[in-house]
C-alpha cells in the first residue's frame, strides 16, 4: 500500500501537467544582492531580485574577484549566516502548488579563510540535502519538486559544526498546480539529482528558455561514445516542449543529441552509486528519440537491463517522437547494494548502435513533518 503511494506521488512529478511559456510563474532571488536591487541575467533572460524582503539574518557578502567573471551574476553575492544553527528564508506560494526549487551555492573564498563549509538545507524542518564542496569555484545546486501545502515555504541553513553557512541564490518556478486527483500526494516531495543531457554538441548546460520549467540539463558523456546530432533544419523530436499528452518531456534542445558507442555492436553502459538507496526510493527516468534518418534496410533496436536483469525492450525510438522509460529502485529486481549498472544492448536484430538522449534520476523525499510555525530569521 505505501510503496503505492509513493509510486503514484513520484510519478505525480514526473509528469507534470501545467504549460508555462513566460516567467509569471517564477521567484529568482540573489541572496545577498542589496535590498531593493534587481537586475536581468544576460544569458537566460530571467530576472532576479534581492532577498532582503525574504530574511531579517545573515551578512551579504561577496566572492573573490577571480569568481565573478567565470559565473553567472547570481554568483557574485551570496547570504553568509555566521550566527544561529538554524536561519529561515520564508517565501510566499500559492497553496496547492507543486514548485520547482533550486538552491545554487558558489564559495569563492567568500570570507578570505578558503575553507570549504559543510552545513544542510531544510525545507521547514526536513532535511533537503547535505551541501559538500569540492573546490571553491565550483558550484552546487539542488533541485526539488516540491507541493506547498502552506502559503509559505521556508528553506534554512543549518550549522553542523563543519563552517559557516550560505547561499548564493533560490529558484522557485510553478511546475504544477495540484488538482483534486493528485490532492493525496501533497505530501511528498522529489529531489531531482541528476538531469544529464546526452549527446550534447557544446558541453554548456541548457535551462530556461529551453526548459520551459528551468530545469537544468548538464551535459554528460564518458569515454567510448560518440555524439549525434539531428541534421541541420530537421524539426526537433517533439514539437510540444514541457509536456504531451500529461507527460513531461525534455527539451527539445536536449532531445535532439544523443550518445552513441563508437563501436557499434557495444553497449551503452551506466553506473551509478546511489547512497542509502535500499531505505530510499530513486526514479530513472530515459529518454530516446531517433536523431538519424533512417535507410529501409536499417533498424536500431535495444534492450536495457540493470545489474544485468533484462528491464525493457526491445526499443526502437521513433524519429519524431519521445520515447520515456521509468523505473523505481524499489521495484527493482537486484537490491543488494546502492550500486546500479544499466547497459543498453543492441538486440540481435539492430543494424544501429543503441543510443539514449536524457536521463533524469530522482529521489522521493517523504516531507511529511510540518514546517515550523517560528518566524523566520534565527531560531
Ligand atoms: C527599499 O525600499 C523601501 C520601500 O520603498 C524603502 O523603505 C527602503 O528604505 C529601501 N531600502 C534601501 C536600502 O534603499
Ligand atoms: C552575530 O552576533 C554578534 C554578537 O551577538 C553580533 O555582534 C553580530 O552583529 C551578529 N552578526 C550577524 C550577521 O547577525
Ligand atoms: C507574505 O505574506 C504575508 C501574509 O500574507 C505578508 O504579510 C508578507 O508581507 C508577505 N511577504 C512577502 C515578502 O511578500
Ligand atoms: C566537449 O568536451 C569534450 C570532452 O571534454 C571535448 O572533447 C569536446 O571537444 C568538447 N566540445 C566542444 C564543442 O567544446
Ligand atoms: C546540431 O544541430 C543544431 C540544430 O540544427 C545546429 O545548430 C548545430 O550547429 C549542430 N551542431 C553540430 C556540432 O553539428
Ligand atoms: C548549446 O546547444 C543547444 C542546442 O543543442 C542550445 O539550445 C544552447 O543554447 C547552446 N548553448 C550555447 C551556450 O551555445
Ligand atoms: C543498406 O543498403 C545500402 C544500399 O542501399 C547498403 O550500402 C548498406 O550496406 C545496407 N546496410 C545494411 C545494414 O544492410
Ligand atoms: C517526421 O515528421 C515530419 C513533419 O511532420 C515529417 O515530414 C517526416 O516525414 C517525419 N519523419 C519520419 C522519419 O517519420
Ligand atoms: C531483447 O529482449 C527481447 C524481449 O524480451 C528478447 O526476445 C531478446 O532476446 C533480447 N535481446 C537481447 C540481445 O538481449
Amino acid at each position: 500500500m505505501k510503496s503505492l503511494f509513493l509510486l503514484l506521488g513520484a510519478l505525480s512529478f514526473l509528469a507534470p501537467v501545467l504549460c508555462q511559456q513566460d516567467q509569471s510563474g517564477f521567484i529568482s532571488i540573489d541572496c545577498g544582492l542589496p535590498e531593493n536591487s534587481s537586475y536581468t541575467e544576460k544569458n537566460t533572460g530571467i530576472n532576479y531580485i534581492s532577498d532582503a524582503i525574504f530574511i531579517d539574518s545573515g551578512v551579504s557578502k561577496t566572492v573573490s574577484p577571480q569568481n565573478i567573471a567565470t559565473h553567472e551574476q547570481y554568483f557574485t553575492y551570496l547570504r553568509s549566516f555566521p550566527n544561529g544553527t538554524r536561519n529561515c528564508y520564508r517565501i510566499n506560494v500559492t497553496i496547492s502548488t507543486a514548485y520547482l526549487i533550486r538552491a545554487s551555492f558558489l564559495y569563492g573564498n567568500y570570507d578570505g579563510l578558503n575553507k570549504l563549509p559543510e552545513f544542510e538545507v531544510h525545507v521547514g524542518t526536513n532535511l533537503w540535502d547535505t551541501l559538500k564542496f569540492s573546490d571553491a569555484s565550483v558550484s552546487v545546486y539542488k533541485e526539488l519538486f516540491h507541493p506547498a501545502t502552506r502559503d509559505y515555504i521556508e528553506i534554512c541553513l543549518v550549522n553542523i559544526g563543519t563552517g559557516t553557512p550560505f547561499i548564493s541564490a533560490i529558484e522557485m518556478r510553478i511546475f504544477t498546480k495540484n488538482n483534486a486527483e493528485t490532492k493525496s500526494y501533497l505530501t511528498l516531495s522529489a529531489a531531482r539529482c541528476r538531469g544529464l543531457d546526452l549527446g550534447s554538441m557544446n558541453n554548456s548546460t541548457s535551462r530556461y528558455r529551453d526548459d520551459i520549467y528551468d530545469c537544468l540539463w548538464e551535459p554528460y558523456s564518458v569515454n567510448g561514445w560518440r555524439r549525434l546530432n539531428r541534421t541541420h533544419g530537421e524539426p526537433n523530436p517533439t514539437q510540444k516542449t514541457g509536456y504531451l499528452d500529461g507527460i513531461y518531456y525534455a527539451p527539445a534542445s536536449v532531445m535532439r543529441t544523443a550518445a552513441t558507442p563508437r563501436i557499434a555492436t557495444d553497449s551503452l553502459d551506466f553506473y551509478f552509486h546511489l547512497d542509502n538507496s535500499v531505505a530510499q526510493i530513486y526514479a530513472f527516468k530515459f529518454y530516446f528519440a531517433e536523431v538519424q534518418k533512417l535507410a529501409a534496410n536499417e533498424t536500431r533496436s535495444f534492450n536495457i537491463t540493470v545489474n544485468d536483469n533484462y528491464w525493457k525492450g526491445p526499443i526502437l525510438p521513433s524519429y519524431n517522437q519521445t520515447t520515456i522509460c521509468y523505473i523505481l529502485t524499489l521495484d527493482l529486481p537486484l537490491r543488494v547494494n546502492d550500486d546500479y549498472r544499466f547497459s543498453i544492448l543492441p538486440t540481435e536484430f539492430s543494424t544501429l548502435p543503441p543510443i539514449i538522449n536524457a536521463l533524469e534520476i530522482f529521489l522521493v523525499k517523504d516531507f511529511s513533518q510540518p514546517q515550523t510555525d517560528k518566524d523566520q530569521g534565527t531560531l
